[in-house]
């Protein structure tokens, strides 16, 4: 009789553990990323623009066509925008007012990407001042009195880091008016991303943006521990000859080892970073900056990384769209010789994915698959071969070391 019992408590305990892996949540063991049970790894893009789209609902196609498209390519993963800070169309017009047409927007790009299993990771604020970002913050904190000289001090003043925390809730809290599940509950978000691209060059030493991290991050994972968190860190290093000519008061080491951080991230732009550089220039430090990433984050921070932004520029003097594929083709080949050994890179999303009729939208990044058959070739073999990579390593278990 006892006996029985302890075998039923036995097995109902297996059985919660199993469900717990199985309940489609992304997850971290050590460098790996783990989804279901078993290691991940996934191809994906970025499309800052969906939820602005998304508000239109008379747009609205564009988002599912949108989504099949990645689909039909494999794609696994989406990152982009939960933010739009005052001025045009925002999501948050002031601090704590919310504009209901967007976070509808937000509902259905969620829910389309639910439908064609695309996980999301989703940016809470920008670095830069396109649509707001850290200056917008700044702004309406000076506006009630605030003594701020530097948009830096959006990482220190106490209240503008009272509206990002009261973002990071509104966002989170949020119940989607189409799913009805509150997003801090949604297993089709993979992710949250602090920032994109947080940057304090007034402090070189990293101490502001390492501070902020912790807080921001501690923050979000109290109202929220069934996600990954990511900071959105391009890579800089502290003090570092690896880095491209310029620091910007990051440290890629320091930074992702904060608790918090369950995995590092990695943007690759040598087109900006290296202008007036030759391709051939470009793409030797392309080679370094993507080995010493992946080596730093399984020896050093041992966690996974994520190529979260690269492409190239239709822009940049001289574009061809076969250096653009030399480019991605150096990231992918990184990406995927790291995961076939089970690395710690977990993936690639490339900047970025239009879609016919959005181009009005585009950096000079943008991808249109149907008009670019190359690069759209491209991808899809990578997506390919990383989903071999993920049937090779279902239910596998790495040991330590
Ligand atoms: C996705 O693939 C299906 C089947 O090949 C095709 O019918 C559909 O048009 C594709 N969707 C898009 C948006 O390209
Ligand atoms: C964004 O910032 C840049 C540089 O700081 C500035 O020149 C530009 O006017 C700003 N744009 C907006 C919309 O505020």
């Amino acid at each position: 009789m006892k006996k029985n019992i302890c075998r039923l408590l036995l097995i109902i305990l297996v059985v919660s553990e199993a469900s717990a892996e199985d309940d489609g949540f992304m997850r971290v063991d050590r460098e790996h990323l783990m989804l279901n049970g078993s290691p991940f790894y996934g191809n994906g893009f970025n499309a800052y623009w969906l939820m602005y789209v998304a508000s239109d609902p008379s747009q609205r196609s564009k988002i599912s066509s949108v989504f099949e498209e990645a689909s039909n390519h494999s794609l696994l993963i989406a990152r982009t925008w939960a933010f739009r800070d005052g001025g045009y169309s925002p999501l948050q017009s002031s601090p704590g007012s919310y504009n209901d047409n967007m976070f509808q927007g937000l509902d259905y790009v969620i829910s389309e990407a639910g439908k064609h299993n695309i996980k999301l990771i989703l940016s809470l604020v920008d670095n830069y001042n396109y649509t707001g970002g850290k200056q917008q913050y700044v702004k309406w904190a000076r506006n009630e009195g605030q003594n701020i000289f530097s948009d830096d001090d959006f990482f220190t003043n106490s209240v503008v880091k009272g509206y990002y925390k009261n973002h990071i809730k509104a966002v989170l809290t949020r119940k989607n008016s189409i799913s009805g599940i509150a997003y801090k509950d949604d297993p089709t978000i993979m992710a949250w991303e602090l920032m994109n691209e947080p940057r304090c060059p007034t402090d070189p030493s990293g101490n502001t943006i390492q501070a902020w991290i912790e807080e921001m991050g501690s923050y979000l994972k109290s109202i929220d521990s069934n996600h990954l968190l990511e900071a959105g860190l391009e890579g800089f290093y502290n003090h570092n000859k690896k880095n491209p000519h310029f620091e910007v008061g990051t440290d890629f080491l320091r930074n992702n080892e904060i608790a918090e951080i369950d995995f590092a991230t990695v943007h690759s732009y040598p087109d900006q970073w290296m202008t007036g550089e030759s391709d051939e220039e470009q793409l030797l430090f392309l080679d370094e900056w993507l080995s010493s990433h992946i080596k730093d984050a399984e020896t050093k921070i041992q966690k996974p990384l994520l190529f979260a932004e690269f492409g190239k520029s239709s822009k940049d003097p001289g574009y061809r769209t076969s250096a653009r594929d030399e480019v991605m083709a150096a990231v992918y080949e990184a990406i995927y010789s790291s995961a076939r050994r089970g690395g710690a890179a977990a993936g690639g999303l490339f900047w970025q994915l239009m879609s016919e009729g959005v181009e009005n939208l585009g950096d000079g990044y943008g991808i249109v698959l149907s008009q670019s058959p190359s690069t759209a070739t491209l991808i899809q073999e990578q997506s390919k071969k990383l989903n071999q990579v993920r049937l090779m390593y279902k239910d596998h278990v790495f040991t330590n070391g």
